[in-house]
């Protein structure tokens, strides 16, 4: 025994123990990234260093023996200092990318990769959750986002990029759709605080949601008669449906926000009364004045601002008059000149096409390659008849009788770049052109309405001033996110991505947290990237093939023109998923257990300092299990070491020498060619995304996932498995670090599990091949039993848990029938060599015989002497059963044999809860739990099913 001081506490110790041993086990943290406890001590990442009383150097906890009286610090500058150097040397040629591009570039944070993976695997409800998780609105966002994500696409260095909005589209479509999306139960109780939100347009309402989602009462106050602000008012109806936007909205409201529409802050109620009545107010009224050109005749009638335009129409139920009508009712005449470039300009020039102007010009002082609407709808418009006038700047819009005229515009050339590298727009003097016009839009740009919020400091733009971090504005408790604050008006998903930041930290100012940098929530502020040019990504994917995006058939210019509806159909189901499966998968697959990433970001590293050559020497992976990233290996050894030294195989070598160091399959084979037996411990101890195991999922994605512990119920070694799943899908099995499976499942139990949860299981109860409810089915078994009055075998699989079992002697004996397992025949238990065998320790416990052992049955059944026979889970492959009257299965999959009268959904141990009887080596028993962790594929489980049997047969 030995007394060491650890940060001033005294801890006991063995002698032999290292430091990091009694540190580990009193609790105080050392990181480590090449230690493991099944190996000897490496010393080779140099991050569990410590600083130790009278000991110049600093010690490497892992491989420093504790002595008696040792003084050690664990925290000290120098420690910290140190760990933080040794971090940004792994980091300096660690190659990946721990978040995709993506997500990077969206200014919500929105796990593109990971939503998108997901409907390639058919996870709609997944995919919404996760999306749901940065922005509730999808469908609407889905349409109307100007996609900075998919330019930031690596996809598109190849063909096209991934069309990350349709597909957002698509999967908020379908979840509403299949009433799929459900807030109401997000919304949590009451901390009893209120919170004001002023404006309900993306970002207000976002506020709202993530405020109720953390038990705040929320109050919007809107100015106009609906909500949804420029989603509402400033998008169009044929790019965004009210009828989608107006769902998503009732989404957000059945979390219980209170809402007073026709509301104006300044007129109806103050700043000053709202702040009185709520403990905190989130200000997001967005920008909602049209900027003016200060030209002469600006004022005259016939001259709209591009919002106000848009918000009319809004207004006017366009869809349901006449195009003339709704022309005169807005008096913009039958010419109208559109100013601006930008999207607001195109909206507004497609929609006066739409309410039936004939001529409609866009006035542009730049060129098409400079406008900064998206080139589709500029391509779109002009399809639609919209005269584009580029290098063109009105000057001054000439009257008669107080109304427009005419539009007088100085013909411009490009000069040189400007600070944002655009070429400048430059008059060619005395070059004008007159347009005769009945109306003139001028969409060049919005700004802020600051009546009512005088009391609050603004920017010189009249915007008002909120921290960057805390969105706190210059009013104590009032808070500011979206178009209205610091640099003005940007993307609807940019409002959305500072109402999450801005919610956050109110609810941390109502904590009383108010001294913190409270509005960052992103889960790190160091992420590792892969600087890649697209030449770089065209040869890592030179094997992939050219594939663009689905051919989607939008409604022709002719017929959209004329009309407000929606002309771009969803994709079809078949078509998202191909679209999915077109993502690159450039996020780590090892990101949310990733050591490394975690170390980096609680040390602040800063990689850069020791930035050089790195290496690029991925290759792609043929493993049928194993995915391995040398780019991302820290030569840690611990895959080299645990598969030598635990396993006794050499699969992996360290190959070369400094710089050049490399882990590779021995005799740099590829992996599959070893002598790797696929039992994932080296995945499973990696301490980054160098080395991991594939999911059970078509398309990889990297998930959040929940684990559960519970038993592998494929064979009698009943081994702990740790289930990560997400969602209703079981994504992983991995090893429970216990004594009995030392980190180690066989290949079966880590990756064979996928058999279970194949697509082809059964999920419905069938009578005669007719599908039918399972109550039915369970009627008719009964009905069929009492007619058939003779003999009555019950067969029962020796995956069952012991309470199923239970359940099936509980059932045979009340219907007078005889039980046996087919499969206990089939595998030996004591055979230890190759985990094979079944649970059937259970089954022996509780006296069921093996078939081979209940003298002349199988002969008895091919015979005709059996009348009834019901199998619960076991195949009974190799018996002929063609003379049985009325056979009842229950089954994973479909049965191989003819005839089965009634079917019934079985379940997987991945849904039941329970437990294995195991017997252990001396001879014991031993209950091991086995616990849900999905639902039942057919919706009832198993255990149900029988629990309703035995109730009938029983009564
Ligand atoms: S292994 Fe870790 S640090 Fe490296 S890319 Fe993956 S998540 Fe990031
Ligand atoms: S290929 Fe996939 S992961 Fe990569 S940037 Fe595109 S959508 Fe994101
Ligand atoms: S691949 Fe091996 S050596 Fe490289 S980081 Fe992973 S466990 Fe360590
Ligand atoms: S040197 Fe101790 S954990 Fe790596």
């Amino acid at each position: 025994m030995l007394k060491v001081k650890i940060n001033g506490n005294e801890y006991i110790g063995e002698k032999g123990q290292t430091i990091l041993d009694i540190a580990k086990s009193n609790g105080v943290e050392i990181p480590t990234l090449c230690h493991h406890e099944k190996v000897k001590p490496y010393g080779g990442c140099g991050l569990c260093v410590v600083e130790i009383k009278g000991f110049g150097k600093l010690a490497r906890a892992c491989a420093t023996e504790a002595a008696d009286g040792m003084d050690i610090n664990t925290v000290s500058d120098r420690v910290v200092q140190a760990r933080k150097i040794a971090l940004e040397f792994l980091l300096s040629d660690h190659v990946g990318d721990c978040r995709p591009p993506c997500m990077l570039a969206c200014p919500a944070n929105t796990d593109c990769q990971g939503y998108v993976g997901l409907i390639a695997n058919g996870m709609y409800k997944e995919s919404g959750d996760l999306i749901n998780e940065r922005l509730p609105m999808p469908a609407s966002i889905g349409r109307v986002c100007p996609h900075p994500c998919e330019t930031a696409c690596r996809r598109g260095a190849l063909d096209e990029p991934v069309a990350i909005a349709w597909l957002k589209r698509f999967v908020g479509d379908v979840n509403l759709a299949n009433k799929q999306v459900d807030f109401k139960s997000k919304a949590t109780i009451g901390t009893g605080k209120r919170v004001a939100v002023i404006g309900g347009g993306p970002a207000g309402l976002s506020c709202a949601y993530f405020l109720r989602m953390n038990g705040y009462a929320v109050t919007i106050y809107e100015a106009m008669p609906e909500l949804g602000g420029m989603l509402m008012y400033g998008i169009p109806e044929y790019r965004l449906p009210k009828e989608v936007l107006k769902k998503e909205i009732d989404m957000i409201l059945s979390m219980g926000v209170q809402v007073k529409t026709n509301t104006k802050i300044g007129c109806d109620i103050s700043l000053d009364d709202i702040k009185k009545e709520y403990d905190a107010v989130i200000v997001a009224i967005g920008a909602w004045k049209s900027s003016r050109m200060n030209i002469p005749g600006e004022d005259l009638h016939g001259v709209y601002g591009g919002i106000d335009f848009l918000r009319n129409v809004a207004m006017s139920d366009v869809q349901h008059e006449s195009r003339d009508k709704i022309v005169s009712s807005l008096s913009i005449g039958k010419r109208v000149a559109v100013v601006g470039g930008g999207n607001t300009a195109m909206d507004a020039c497609r929609t006066a096409v739409r309410v039936g102007a004939s001529e409609v010009y866009t006035l542009y002082r730049r060129t098409r390659e400079e406008m900064p609407a998206d080139p589709v709808e500029v391509e779109e418009a002009m399809e639609e008849g919209v005269i584009f006038k580029f290098l063109s700047n009105p000057v001054e819009i000439i009257g008669e009788d107080n109304k427009v005229k005419r539009i007088k515009v100085q013909k411009m050339k490009l000069g040189e770049p400007d600070a944002s590298g655009r070429r400048s727009p430059v008059p060619i003097e005395g070059a004008f052109e007159e347009l005769e016009v009945d109306a003139v839009i001028i969409a060049i740009g919005q700004s802020i309405d600051i009546e009512g919020f005088e009391s609050l400091q603004t920017t010189r733009k009249r915007t008002i001033i909120a921290d960057e971090n805390t969105f706190m504005t210059s009013m104590e408790g009032v808070f500011a996110c979206g178009d209205v604050t610091n640099a003005g008006p940007d993307i609807a998903i940019a409002a959305i991505g500072e109402a999450q930041k801005a919610a956050y930290s109110v609810h941390k100012y109502l904590g009383g947290e108010i001294d913190h940098i409270f509005g960052n929530i992103k889960e790190y502020d160091f992420y590792s990237k892969r600087e890649v040019t697209p030449e770089d990504i065209r040869e890592i994917f030179k094997d992939r093939e050219i594939e663009y995006r689905p051919d989607i058939d939008i409604i022709e210019a002719d017929i959209r023109r004329k009309n407000f509806q929606e002309y771009v159909p969803i994709y079809t189901e078949e078509e998202a998923k191909r679209e999915a499966m077109r993502c690159l998968e450039c996020g780590c697959m090892d990101y949310f257990e990733c050591k490394l990433i975690d170390y980096a970001n609680k040390y602040g590293v800063a990689p850069e300092r020791f930035a050089g050559d790195v290496h690029n020497r991925r290759k792609p992976s043929t493993h049928l299990h194993i995915v391995r990233d040398s780019d991302k290996c820290i030569l840690c050894g611990l895959c080299v070491r645990l598969c030598e030294e635990v396993r006794g195989v050499t699969a992996l070598g360290l190959v070369g020498r400094g710089f050049d160091t490399i882990v590779e399959p021995e005799m740099r084979k590829v992996l599959e060619e070893t002598e790797c037996d696929s039992c994932g411990l080296c995945v499973s101890a990696c301490p980054t995304g160098a080395l991991v195991e594939k999911q059970s999922l078509i398309k990889a994605v990297p998930l959040n996932e929940k684990y559960t512990v519970s038993t592998c119920g494929l064979c009698s070694k009943a081994c702990s498995i740790k289930v990560a799943t997400y969602g209703n899908h079981v994504v992983r099995v991995l090893p429970v670090s216990d004594a009995r499976t030392a980190d180690i499942l066989c290949i079966k139990g880590r990756f064979m599990y996928v058999d279970v949860l194949s697509n082809d299981r059964l999920k419905s109860a069938y009578i005669n091949d007719r599908e039918c409810d399972v109550e039915k089915a369970c009627e008719y078994i009964i009905e069929e039993i009492r007619k058939n009055t003779g003999k009555k075998v019950v067969f029962v699989s020796a995956d069952y848990t012991n309470e199923q079992v239970d359940k099936v002697l509980l059932f045979a004996k009340a219907i007078g029938a005889e039980v046996v397992s087919g499969i206990l025949r089939q595998h030996k238990f004591d055979d230890a060599s190759a985990f094979a065998g079944v649970n059937e320790f259970g089954l022996r416990v509780k006296g069921i015989k093996a078939l081979e052992d209940a003298a002349n049955l199988k002969e008895e059944i091919e015979n005709g002497d059996v009348e009834v026979l019901v199998s619960f889970g076991d195949k009974l492959e190799g018996i002929n059963l063609d003379n049985v009257n009325f056979k009842a299965f229950m089954s994973l999959h479909m049965p191989k044999h003819e005839g089965v009268n009634v079917l019934l959904p079985d379940s997987s141990y991945f849904e039941i809860i329970g437990t294995f009887t195991k017997k252990s080596e001396d001879g014991t028993f031993e209950d091991r739990e086995v616990n849900a962790c999905i639902k039942p594929f057919g919706g009832i489980s198993s255990s149900e099913i029988l629990d309703n049997l035995c109730g009938k047969v029983c009564e």
